[in-house]
């Protein structure tokens, strides 16, 4: 068996435990340090932890004692011991510590959004393209079975061509739910359009390449003063189809979480909504996906585990994604925003090209 990859998590809130848990279970990789500013969190003590979905029990307290601790993630990716940096930090931190890691000669797996800014991302892509390293950006909806399921079937052409095409990711306010409440700081995490939307900007990314324009509306500041909550989008394409997308944290503390999408191609009708991953053909059959033959259970779990096995393969880690898409992410999120600041309008996409 290969050898285990060593991995050193910076930041352990929703995310940071989140990844802790799936390593834990996964006998490609030990977790051999951790660091946070918190010393409570180094101390095993997870209760401020909030999960939006998926999430384990914070209540526990986590034993960490054979782990090096650090309060600086810089002594962290200056750690020998560890193949593997797995940054699970606020977003405007994403930057500082992912290029050091880098430049560290460090595997990495970055959450997302990629940067708080497309130069940012930009920067992180240019660190990644010198490093012969694996790295990934934490873009999971790519590899949620039932994303991943569709984006398959659609590649094959068994769908048929796609005439348009809806995506939906909606959440309970974030409001308090984050170290110092950074999500709802539109510098830190720039809003539900950065964080929350960015993973169907993804999508369409992954599933359409890139779109020219956007067209977007937002309903404005609803939870919060600044920071845009919810946001609605037309893409542009060169091709005649139509890409709606809506995201958002403006809804009330008690609203379901829901992540959905709906396909209207040319020989098939797909739609994922809570009752699950249904196909409607033309000829009238109605199929309803099982997926239990899937990699998961989550997207989480398949991108860290294809990071790891490209780690001990010594491949590429860019099964589901590229520095170069998910620099695209972020483009298209600023056009967005671009839109919204100018009352909606048209907003051609200027792409950044990585060196
Ligand atoms: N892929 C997904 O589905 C998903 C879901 C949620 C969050 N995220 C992303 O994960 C990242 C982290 O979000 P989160 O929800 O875990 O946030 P969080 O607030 O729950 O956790 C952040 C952690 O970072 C620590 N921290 C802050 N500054 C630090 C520093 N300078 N050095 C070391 N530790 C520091 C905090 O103490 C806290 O433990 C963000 O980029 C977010 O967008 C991704």
């Amino acid at each position: 068996m290969s050898k285990k990859v060593k991995v050193g998590i910076i930041g352990l809130g929703f995310m940071g435990t989140t990844h802790l848990d799936i390593y834990k279970a996964n006998d490609k990789a030990e977790v051999v340090a951790i660091a946070d500013v918190n010393p409570d969190k180094l101390a095993g003590d997870i209760s401020s932890v909030f999960a939006n979905i998926g999430g384990g029990d914070n209540s526990i307290s986590l034993d960490l004692s054979a782990m090096a601790l650090y309060e600086d993630g810089m002594d962290l990716i200056n750690d020998t011991n560890i193949d593997l940096v797995d940054i699970c930090l606020p977003t405007h931190l994403h930057r500082k510590y992912a290029v050091a890691a880098l430049e560290a000669g460090k595997h990495l797996m970055l959450e997302k959004p990629m940067g708080r800014t497309s130069e940012d991302a930009k920067a992180i892509a240019d660190a990644a393209a010198k490093s012969d390293k694996c790295f990934t950006v934490g873009m999971c909806v790519r590899a949620w079975p039932e994303y991943r399921y569709v984006y398959e079937q659609l590649k094959s052409g068994s769908y048929g061509e796609v005439k348009n095409a809806f995506f939906k990711r909606f959440s309970p306010t974030m409001e308090g739910k984050s170290w110092n409440d950074w999500f709802s700081k539109e510098e830190f995490s720039g809003g539900a359009l950065l964080d929350l939307h960015l993973h169907d900007i993804d999508q369409i990314v992954s599933l359409f390449g890139r779109p020219t324009a956007v067209t977007s509306n937002v309903s404005k500041a609803v939870r919060s003063d600044s920071a845009v909550d919810h946001v609605f989008t037309f893409y542009d394409f060169e091709d005649s189809k139509m890409v709606v997308s809506e995201g958002g944290w403006s809804a009330t503390d008690n609203s379901p979480f829901e992540m959905s999408f709906q396909l209207v191609c040319e020989k098939a009708t797909v739609i994922f909504s809570p009752a699950g991953l249904k196909e409607y053909y033309e000829d009238g059959t109605v199929e309803e996906v099982d997926l239990s033959g899937c990699p998961g259970p989550t997207g989480w779990h398949v991108e860290l585990d294809n990071l790891l096995d490209a780690i001990q393969k010594g491949i590429p880690a860019d099964k589901y994604l590229t520095p170069a898409e998910a620099l695209d992410g972020i483009c298209i999120a600023e056009a967005e925003q671009k839109s919204i600041d100018n009352n909606g309008e048209k907003i051609i996409i200027e792409y950044k090209e990585m060196r």
